[in-house]
């Protein structure tokens, strides 16, 4: 079976590498992988191109326009890699039959709800990044929605051992700042991406072996949290588990207090159920992939 997945470089596309199953469904997998050297999402012609010569049987596209509040000063860059890259692959896959596998963010939504989002749900993003992310959605399910050729999977707030993420930019505070305000009004589901790249090659497995599920996927890990609860539980297990011995002290703060170029929805945390029960997953908490991730970065002396 043969899978492109481009975007080798990012959170996801690391976990994706780092839990590659040896065969899926019976079946070898020829993996080739692209960085943004390789295949620039922002030049069309490209995305193309890699997709008509070696003719995959899934794409996997884990690479993105993540920089939420600096996609507001950079909207053309963002459409470019967000919303008509993933058109060029939907359309180009179409024509050999490939499939696509995409993803989104919970930032597609407001967060005036206070249950957590289904798929069936409004989508009304307050940023940039979060309006580029659904044009995307749009345009990939225009072109393939009556196709059995694509999966959009949805997450959110994700994080891994490596990269400039939440976890990685607190422990780095935490060890120059004796004080930390922290962000107790946005609460959505802290995501390991080893969770979600694990899931995404179940559900490679599942379309292999022809079960049906819908085109658009919610998946988090269990639970909630705000950015407040997040940091503590980083500060709690890394002092647990020895990854550090910091007394920190991590005040909340409200969201007006800590102003950022992009607007973020109070409550944002995905419904996921219905898939894992799908595929009869079993969703682990997010404080239990913490602890795990925690680990990694213990063991590998990456902070
Ligand atoms: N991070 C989150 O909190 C979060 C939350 C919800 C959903 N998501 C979604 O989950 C997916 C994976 O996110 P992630 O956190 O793994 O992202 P990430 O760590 O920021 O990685 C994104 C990757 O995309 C690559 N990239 C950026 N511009 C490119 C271009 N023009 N051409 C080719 N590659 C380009 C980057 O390349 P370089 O390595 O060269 O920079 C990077 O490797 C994305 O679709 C994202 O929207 C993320």
């Amino acid at each position: 079976m043969k899978v492109l997945l481009v975007g080798k470089n990012g959170q996801l596309g690391l976990s994706l590498i780092e839990t590659l199953p040896v065969d899926i469904a019976g079946k070898t997998v020829d993996l080739k992988m692209t960085s943004r050297e390789e295949l620039d999402l922002s030049i069309p012609n490209q995305c193309e191109k890699i997709i008509l010569e070696y003719q995959p049987d899934y794409l996997i596209n884990a690479a993105a326009y993540t920089a939420v509040d600096l996609a507001e000063s950079q909207e053309k860059l963002t459409y470019k890699i967000n919303a008509d890259a993933p058109a060029v692959f939907a359309k180009a896959l179409k024509k050999i039959g490939g499939k696509l596998i995409h993803f989104s963010t919970d930032y597609v939504f407001d967060g005036n709800q206070s249950l957590p989002y289904k798929t069936t749900d409004l989508v009304n993003p307050l940023n940039t990044y979060g309006l580029s992310k659904v044009q995307g959605e749009e345009k990939i399910l225009e072109i393939l929605s009556s196709t059995e050729q694509v999966k959009i999977i949805r997450t959110s707030w994700l994080y891994s051992a490596w990269g400039n993420n939440f976890v990685n930019k607190i422990i780095n505070l935490m060890k120059l700042k004796k004080t930390l305000k922290i962000v107790s009004d946005q609460v959505s589901t802290p995501t390991s991406s080893i969770s979600l790249a694990k899931f995404c090659w179940s559900l490679i497995k599942s379309m292999e072996e022809g079960l049906k599920s819908s085109n658009l996927i919610h998946f988090s890990d269990a639970g909630i949290a705000s950015w407040y609860d997040f940091a503590y539980a980083v500060l709690e297990i890394g002092n647990d588990i020895g990854l550090f011995n910091l007394n920190t002290k991590i005040l909340p703060i409200k969201s007006d207090a800590y102003e950022t170029l992009a607007l973020r929805p109070a409550f944002s945390a995905l419904d996921s159920s219905l898939m894992l029960s799908q595929l009869n997953i079993e969703p682990q908490h997010w404080r239990i992939c913490l602890r795990a991730v925690l680990n990694e970065i213990k063991n590998s002396n990456i902070s």
